[in-house]
């Protein structure tokens, strides 16, 4: 979480971070602050709040430069307060910095510092960095002749992050260092862009799109000092580095709302490009398969593949869930699907032809990163399904396939969710056809797979019927979201989705899992979601139906197209298009997005910012 920019050239920086830090909000709007060195002195504006405030503040208070650091919060550490905002100031005023990333042993550290005389003014584990490196700095001033020199404050970044036990990237600046920004990492990612004249750091690449193409992606545990005309790269343990440019390709800021009133809806409705995006070129019709450019493994490697585990959290994670199914129904490959938070302090016995897939739209989640680090250490080969192009994952794994699913802007993930299940359902019959899946069966799945992007725009016209029915369930708070086989995770993720941007409690379970506690929670004031279109196990769905509707419990259901049975039973029917079972989930999950956005926006819930979150989770 937190989005990090910094800038030294000849721009005007002020104009420069707030364009960054817009572009960097996905990744928290508790507040947003810049710093700007001034010749003699380091400004700083900070506000709680949207950048939007910031800006507020920043035309009433201006300040310029040409050399500065920006930061945009998802606080950890402290309220959401002017105070707790980054930046923060070190000593007093020698030293400015902002961190993404977690401090575990800041309590620790901040009693020691008060008990060498600073004053802390904020709750946040950062000011705990800012004042130790102010210390240092002293510290090292102390022991050398020459004040100006840079390796002065490159040491006392060096002993301060020595001292730091979690998480960051820094991104420092210094009173007595007026051309100079230093950055270091561990754990949280940073880019630096290559301009000339000019570089920049930034959380991602998002901000350096327009000025640059030019990148360096930082390694745990390097530094970078930054001038007009120079970049050092250096290692803790190895030193000085020559620095890797990599060419920035493919990254999108192509986030223009269009008609939509919020990016959730708009994203809803890209879905049937999206999902065409996520099958483009991957056929190969002549042997009934999947083609993947990046895997980066051949096919004797592929072959010996006998356990998959796809690893992930929140809504990545019920992607997983369905291509379990799939991969267990048309590959016969025991998979399993894993937390990442879990299964990176977990030691589960992994055979040694695992193979494991870490699934994400960010590329950045914290928990999924590290999860896919300790299988990789572990000798596993391992996979991203991922979205952002040239993230911290689809970079670490060893092969890995895109989404193409352009900027997912909406904090809510939804056209992500159908495009990982598209790709899980690609390398189902990809595994397949390696294995038990005939030609026919391979041909089959290729031609409904592509009808799919058709079948999702028919979907979207109960855009209409969902409005009109959310009116009525809006001032609900509790829901239960019921589904079995591929329509469990799609139950999970459609409560999530109401939970996550309309603040109503929503729990999902398999229909028949009710029995088993839930229905006590049923009443007339708790409204079930049915997914129950049809196929192999809809009467078994429809009794679990009836026991709710027994207890009066208000059901909407999602079925498909002229069910009339549902529809006389339920309360409401949202009609979907009928589809084999293993494609439902791409055409149920629809209208569970559009019933969370409507009954959000009814509520008055600021949709794409719910609060509490960010868009990309980089703390564990
Ligand atoms: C929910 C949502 C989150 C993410 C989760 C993982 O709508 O967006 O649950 O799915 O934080 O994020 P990624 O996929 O970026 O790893």
């Amino acid at each position: 979480m937190c989005g990090i920019v910094g800038y030294v050239g000849f721009r005007d920086a002020t104009d420069l971070l707030i364009e960054g830090l817009r572009r960097l909000e996905y990744r928290g709007y508790d507040s947003a602050g810049i710093a700007i060195h001034q010749g003699d002195r380091i400004e700083c504006r900070k506000r709680a709040g949207r950048v939007q405030e910031l800006e507020k503040l920043l035309e009433s208070d201006p300040i310029s430069g040409s050399v500065g650091i920006g930061h945009t919060r998802w606080a950890t550490h402290g309220e959401t307060t002017d105070v707790n905002s980054h930046p923060h100031v070190g000593g007093n005023g020698e030293v400015v910095i902002v961190h993404n990333g977690v401090i575990e042993n800041y309590s620790t550290l901040r009693t020691k510092l008060q008990a060498l005389g600073f004053v802390f003014r904020s709750q946040t584990d950062t000011e705990v960095v800012a004042h130790l490196l102010a210390h240092h700095v002293e510290e090292q001033l102390k022991l050398s002749d020459d004040a100006e020199g840079t390796e002065i404050y490159v040491r006392a970044l060096e002993i301060t992050i020595s001292k730091l036990k979690g998480t960051y990237g820094i991104v420092a600046m210094f009173r007595d260092l007026p051309d100079v920004i230093i950055a270091a990492r561990a754990g949280s990612p940073l880019v630096v862009g290559v301009g000339k004249g000019e570089y920049y750091v930034a959380s991602d690449a998002s901000p350096l799109v327009g000025y640059t193409d030019e990148v360096i992606y930082l390694q745990d545990h390097e530094m970078v000092v930054l001038t007009t005309t120079s970049i050092d790269l250096r290692h803790r343990d190895s030193g000085q580095l020559s620095p890797n440019i990599h060419t920035l390709d493919q990254v999108s800021t192509d986030t223009d709302l269009g008609d939509f009133e919020h990016y959730m809806l708009k994203e809803i409705f890209e879905q049937p490009q999206t999902i065409a995006n996520a099958m483009r070129g991957r056929f190969n019709e002549d042997e009934a398969t999947a083609v993947f450019g990046g895997l980066n493994l051949d096919p004797q490697q592929l072959r010996r593949i006998d356990r998959i585990v796809l690893t992930a959290c929140g809504t990545s994670w019920h992607a997983g869930l369905v291509g379990e199914y799939l991969l267990e129904e048309f590959a016969r490959v025991p998979t399993e699907v894993e937390y990442a938070s879990e299964l990176r302090y977990r030691n589960p016995p992994l055979e040694d032809n695992t193979m494991v897939f870490a699934i994400t739209q960010s590329g950045e989640t914290a928990d999924t990163l590290a999860a896919l680090r300790e299988c990789k250490r572990k000798g596993h080969p391992t996979l991203a399904i991922c979205n952002v192009v040239g993230s911290t994952i689809a970079r670490e794994a060893d092969g890995g396939i895109y989404l193409h699913a352009g900027p997912e802007v909406g904090v809510a993930s939804t056209k992500a969710f159908t495009s990982q299940v598209t790709v899980l359902t690609l390398l189902a019959l990809f595994f397949g056809r390696m294995r038990h899946l005939s030609y026919p069966a391979g041909k089959r799945m290729i031609s409904r797979l592509k009808e799919m992007p058709e079948i999702i725009e028919r979907t979207l016209k109960c855009n209409e019927v969902v409005e009109e029915i959310s009116s009525r369930y809006s001032q609900f708070n509790n829901f239960l979201y019921l589904g079995r086989l591929y329509n469990f995770p799609v139950a999970l993720e459609g409560a999530l989705k109401l939970k996550e941007i309309s603040y109503i409690h929503a729990e999902g379970y398999p229909a028949a899992e009710m029995k088993h506690g839930p229905i006590a929670l049923v009443d007339e004031v708790t409204p079930s979601v049915f997914v129950i279109p049809r196929g192999g196990i809809y009467p078994k769905v429809m009794s679990n139906l009836e026991e709710v509707k027994a207890r009066k419990g208000p059901v909407i259901a999602i079925a498909c197209e002229g069910d009339t049975k549902v529809a006389d039973l339920v309360d409401d029917v949202i009609f979907v298009p009928d589809v084999e079972d293993y494609l439902q989930p791409l055409v149920t999950s629809i209208p569970l997005q559009l019933l969370s956005y409507y009954i959000a926006v009814n509520r008055g819930c600021n949709v794409d910012r719910p609060r509490n979150l960010a868009k990309s989770v980089t703390v564990e």
